[in-house]
């Protein structure tokens, strides 16, 4: 017998990609991970979470562990209207919809409006998780690059007219990360942000905002592009995540959208749910003082950043340089002259670990000499040390040249 042979003709195209995953460094017991864009350990709510289960266990008894029936779990959907009301946005409950985390939101948004004839336009460099995602669906891709201040709307702009000009498909949807972009950083200006709403409306495309790391600033919010028109903006299906700011585990994600795509969302999401992480996160979200927590969150990842950076100045040669982040986990390196997929091997040798630039690439080739950095996850000690072994490495291939 032969599986292949009984594979939908839709996935086979699929399956001509790398592997899912295949970006994730081999990392041996006692490397530094400055690759691994996880939570801080000591952030990740251990003992408040065991609290809430047990509390939820003696509270609803087995209700938690059936298909439906926990009122806990049906409450989930009311935090998180008020978690996103806290960030201007106003959402019915018919146009939300639980997922388990970002990621099922971007495949089940996928599902619904790309085949593949659709192109997709996509920030350049983009979530590498989200390229695997759209690229089990369609081959059709616009890349728009990145700066400093987020994707460069008029580069979008100028496309867009070329496309329109020469008859050519236009994108149906544009995935972006405005808000500490993974990988870069970067967030996306105000007035970028206007100017992207605009040519979705003038040109008639959904924007997919991916806002994982919202949350997670320094110093200042910023408002989703979902939150601009009258805090609810139809055009854009907002994706959510608990990952970043509680635990990836839990697998706990959303999406808000207009009522009709939540409902088509819904037929393919089906009972695919986690009914007791949704009702135990639910427990915990209802009895943690979400302030604090956010507080020492915010206050822990500027200070990692901030060491990050610093030892970044000490370390790397001149010709090195990164993008400022204002929040998130990340910061971008270029190395020019240096194939960073190539040097991997030697960091982990000399035990760090990143994640290559190419990766966040369609066209692996433009991402070369870039890397990814995550303060997010290492101790402060671990981190400059993590830094001192890259920056030696870097100093000796520059030097080498
Ligand atoms: C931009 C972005 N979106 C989504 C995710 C995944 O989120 P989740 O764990 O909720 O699937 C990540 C995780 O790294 C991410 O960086």
């Amino acid at each position: 017998m032969n599986p292949e042979s009984f594979f939908s003709k839709d996935i086979k195209p699929a399956l001509q990609n790398d592997p899912p995953g295949g970006w994730m460094p081999v990392i041996p017991e006692g490397c530094i991970r400055l690759s691994s864009g996880y939570p801080d350990p000591g952030l990740v709510p251990v003992e408040e979470l065991k609290n809430s289960v047990v509390k939820l266990l003696e509270e609803e008894k087995d209700l938690p562990l059936h298909y439906i029936g926990s009122k806990k779990a049906d409450g989930l959907k009311g935090i998180l209207q008020n978690l996103m009301k806290e960030r201007h946005m106003n959402i019915k409950s018919d146009e939300l919809l639980i997922t388990s985390g970002a990621c099922q939101a971007i495949d089940l948004i996928a599902r619904v409006l790309i085949d593949d004839e659709t192109v997709v336009a996509v920030e350049s460099p983009t979530y590498m998780e989200a390229l695997e995602i759209f690229q089990n669906y369609t081959s059709r891709f616009m890349t728009i690059e990145i700066d400093e201040n987020g994707l460069r709307t008029d580069r979008l702009e100028k496309e867009l007219k070329e496309r329109r000009e020469k008859g050519e498909k236009l994108p149906k949807v544009l995935y972006t990360i405005p808000t500490f972009q993974n990988p870069t950083g970067t967030t996306m200006r105000e007035e970028r942000r206007e100017h992207v709403m605009k040519l979705a409306r003038d040109y008639d495309f959904l924007v997919i905002e991916d806002d994982a790391y919202g949350e997670v600033y320094f110093n200042q919010d910023t408002r989703p592009l979902k939150s601009l028109k009258r805090g609810n903006d139809p055009r854009v299906l907002y994706i959510g995540s608990l990952s970043k700011v509680v635990a990836p585990g839990l697998r706990i994600g959303w999406v808000a959208a207009d009522k009709e795509f939540i409902e088509a969302l819904s037929w393919f999401k089906k009972d695919l749910d986690h009914p007791f992480s949704q009702a135990s996160v639910s427990q915990f979200l209802y009895e943690v003082d979400w302030e604090e927590h956010y507080t020492t969150l915010r206050k822990v990842y500027r200070e990692k950043c901030s060491l990050l950076l610093s030892e970044l100045e000490n370390q790397m040669p001149e010709s090195v340089s990164w993008y400022v982040p204002q929040g998130g986990y990340f910061v971008w390196l270029k190395v020019p002259g240096v194939d960073t997929s190539k040097l991997l091997e030697k960091a982990v040798e000399e035990g760090v670990s990143y994640v290559p630039g190419k990766y966040f690439f369609l066209d692996q080739e433009e991402g070369l000499a870039y890397l990814r950095l995550s303060f997010s996850y290492e101790n402060g000690r671990e981190i400059s040390e993590g830094v001192k072994r890259l920056g030696r490495l870097i100093m000796a291939q520059v030097a080498g040249r």
